[in-house]
């Protein structure tokens, strides 16, 4: 099949950008829009112009590096997929295809599809460490977790801080994130100790470094991980036993 590529084009963070046109042939129904892009960057290196700039790692939905925006939908047109799960499949023979970065207020483009997407691990650096008795390796059950438990935790935990819940956000909220860190943590004995702390401090990043929540949902339909709503609830919850108000 053939594509008619429009993407993102910036050389680095003070240019302003553009969208450029590239018309992309041989492509197969079954590849991934990354597949795509590295099909595209072939033909422009053959050419001798840049590549386009964007990541990617273990292409298998695990590590989070990937996101880029296609036809104004973060991830892709398929709900709860990262970018390099996403089809070529849902597009016609022929059809155009807008390729741009994760769009957010938090997340400055680096270089084309590339975003500085670093304000996430200042929350995570927000919420500190968890301290751990460090003598002798404790026994296995010595500190038990109820299978539910651990799984609703596990649940929470699948989040690969790809950063779709914030791009899809109309306020740029970053609360799925911070809930689904603070949500799992909170589930599991060996990290109570700091609960209060720690959802202080990550509340407070979480509401300095991005927008409000106004509850519109587009988080939740994104997030490849599929971290539901619950985060939320979690978020709310927490800031709740960390004594802060809600911010309006
Ligand atoms: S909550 Fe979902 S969408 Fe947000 S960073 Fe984690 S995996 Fe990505
Ligand atoms: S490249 Fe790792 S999740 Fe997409």
């Amino acid at each position: 099949m053939k594509l008619r590529v429009e993407v993102w084009r910036q050389a680095d963070p003070t240019d302003r950008g553009h969208f450029e046109t590239h018309e992309v042939d041989g492509l197969e129904p079954h590849l991934s829009v990354l597949e795509m892009l590295d099909a595209l960057n072939e033909q422009l290196i053959d050419s001798g112009r840049e590549p386009v700039a964007f990541e990617s790692d273990c292409r298998e939905g695990i590590c989070g590096a990937c996101g880029v925006t296609v036809d104004g939908q973060v991830h892709g047109p398929e709900d709860n997929l990262p970018s390099c799960h996403q089809r070529l499949i849902n597009l016609d023979d022929g059809a155009s295809v807008r390729i741009e970065p994760l769009r957010s207020a938090g997340f400055p483009v680096v270089r084309d599809l590339i975003v500085d997407r670093s304000g996430l691990d200042d929350l995570i650096r927000a919420g500190g460490y968890v301290s751990i008795n460090a003598g002798t390796a404790p026994d296995a059950d010595s500190l038990p977790v109820g299978e539910q438990q651990a799984e609703k935790a596990l649940d929470f935990a699948a989040c690969i801080g790809c950063g779709a819940c914030v791009a899809a956000c109309p306020n740029g909220s970053a609360h799925l994130f911070t809930g689904a860190k603070l949500a799992h943590l909170s589930m599991l004995p060996m990290a109570s100790t700091e609960r209060q702390r720690r959802a202080h401090s990550m509340v407070r990043a979480a509401e300095e470094l991005f927008g409000p929540c106004s509850y519109y949902g587009e988080c939740a339909r994104a997030c490849p991980a599929e971290i539901n709503l619950n985060a939320i609830a979690a978020f709310n919850h927490e800031r709740m036993l960390a004594g802060l108000k809600r911010r309006l």
